[in-house]
């Protein structure tokens, strides 16, 4: 694994646990962890359960009994240790978004694709599928539950940049993370909604805003927090690089109409990420602070019946849940990275390819890009390049 820090550390509980719930065709071994800081990576192998550290990333692909890298970094460097990993005969796992441009991410999807013929897999983060709700919600519409799909209504809505005082993190530096709200957390939506309904985004207008131009510069930061000097003095500014906010709308090449939000600006809603679905049939709609739960319309039921049902997704039955504990023992937000692992270690150890791949990440930077180029171009509607063609390309 390269990095330790907030997806390191999620990650890791995964690795530790997967293996302990799920009966698998192979065993995750925790062999190498890598960090820039050997003080902080060491404490990190020690506390996270990895048997050894590094401060290269290169020394993972260098060694031979080493068969997976899980990526977690910022996207800044996902691609180039993403690639040699892969070149190198590694199995990928990589955090969303794929890569910080569409030109990585489709170097990324291309190597992948030259990968596989090798059997070698990858797959990219968008772990928020694995949530059994929404696993759920894909197979509702798959099965047809909800008829024709008219309408899609995403929001991913965060508050920990309000303060305008609140340093300038990597996440706020387009070099390092590529985008702000847009490819941090308008990427799981764009994810989430496209693999629920079948559905892909052909087309989009949007609006992008950064209320916050410039902050203080850090002394010390991860991803989501950061420290002022040891005197608490605020001397340097630096400019904000990313949005703070994207909203756009979207046509579905199944015909759907889609709006999405994704703001860290959204003040009092910490981790808010809604999904509602409307069909013909019926509606179904995702919270994931009810992660445990769906709520769902079904219009084929008698008209003094209708109305909406609360589906706790919590039986045996239900998506991934069988290994958990007894139907209405809820579980949590770490156990979608569980059950990103299983699905990871099962395709891998039977030779197929999981999901999403890396070209399914190239199709949802297509998407992140095309909201960008139509921001700058005053909301003016913008097709979302094919993906596949790209990956030919
Ligand atoms: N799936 C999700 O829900 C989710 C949530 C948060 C973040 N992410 C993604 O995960 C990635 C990491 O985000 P985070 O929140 O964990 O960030 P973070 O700042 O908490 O951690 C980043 C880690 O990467 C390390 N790092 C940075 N550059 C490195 C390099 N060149 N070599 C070795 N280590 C390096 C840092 O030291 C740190 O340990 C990003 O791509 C982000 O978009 C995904």
């Amino acid at each position: 694994m390269v990095g330790y820090a907030f997806m390191g550390a999620a990650h890791s509980q995964a690795w530790r646990t997967v293996n302990r719930v799920y009966d698998l065709p192979a065993r995750a071994r925790m062999a190498l962890i890598c960090g820039r800081d050997t003080g902080k990576v060491a404490e990190a192998a020690d506390r996270l359960g990895w048997e050894a550290y590094t401060t290269d990333w290169r020394d993972l692909i260098a060694r031979d009994d080493i068969d997976v890298v899980d990526v977690c970094t910022p996207g800044d460097s996902h691609a180039e240790i993403a690639l040699a990993a892969l070149a190198a005969g590694k199995h990928v796992l990589c955090e969303k978004p794929l890569a910080n441009t569409v030109s990585e991410a489709r170097a990324m999807a291309a190597a992948a694709a030259t990968a596989q013929a090798a059997g070698v897999r990858s797959m990219c983060g968008f772990n928020y599928r694995r949530v059994p709700a929404v696993t759920m919600m894909r197979q509702m519409v798959a099965d047809g539950r909800l008829g024709v799909i008219r309408h899609v209504r995403a929001t991913y809505l965060q508050d920990w940049i309000v303060d305008p005082q609140f340093p300038l993190v990597w996440r706020l530096q387009k070099d390092k993370a590529g985008s702000g709200a847009l490819g941090d957390i308008g990427a799981h939506i764009i994810d989430l909604t496209q693999y629920v309904t079948g559905q892909l985004i052909t087309g989009v207008s949007a609006v992008t805003e950064t209320f916050v131009k410039e902050r203080p510069l850090p002394a010390g930061s991860s991803g989501l927090a950061a420290t002022l000097d040891g005197d608490g003095h605020r001397p340097a500014t630096g400019p904000v690089t990313v949005d703070d906010a994207a909203v756009f709308v979207a046509r579905l090449d199944g015909g759907a109409l889609a709006t999405y939000e994704a703001s860290r600006f959204a003040t009092g809603r910490k981790n808010a990420l809604r999904v509602e679905i409307n069909g013909s049939l019926g509606s179904v709609v995702f919270d994931l602070e009810r992660l445990n739960e769906l709520e769902f319309y079904d219009a084929t039921r008698p008209a003094a019946e209708q109305g909406f049902s609360r589906i706790l997704v919590t039986e045996g039955e239900h998506p991934y849940m069988s290994a958990w504990w007894p139907p209405g023992h809820i579980i949590g937000y770490e156990h979608s990275f569980t059950h990103q692992m299983r699905d990871f270690i099962e395709a891998v150890a039977t030779g197929v390819d999981p999901a999403p791949s890396f070209a399914d990440a190239l199709q949802v930077q297509l998407v992140l890009d095309a909201v960008s180029r139509s921001a700058e171009l005053g909301s003016s509607w913008t097709d979302v390049e094919p993906a596949l063609a790209t990956v030919a390309a």
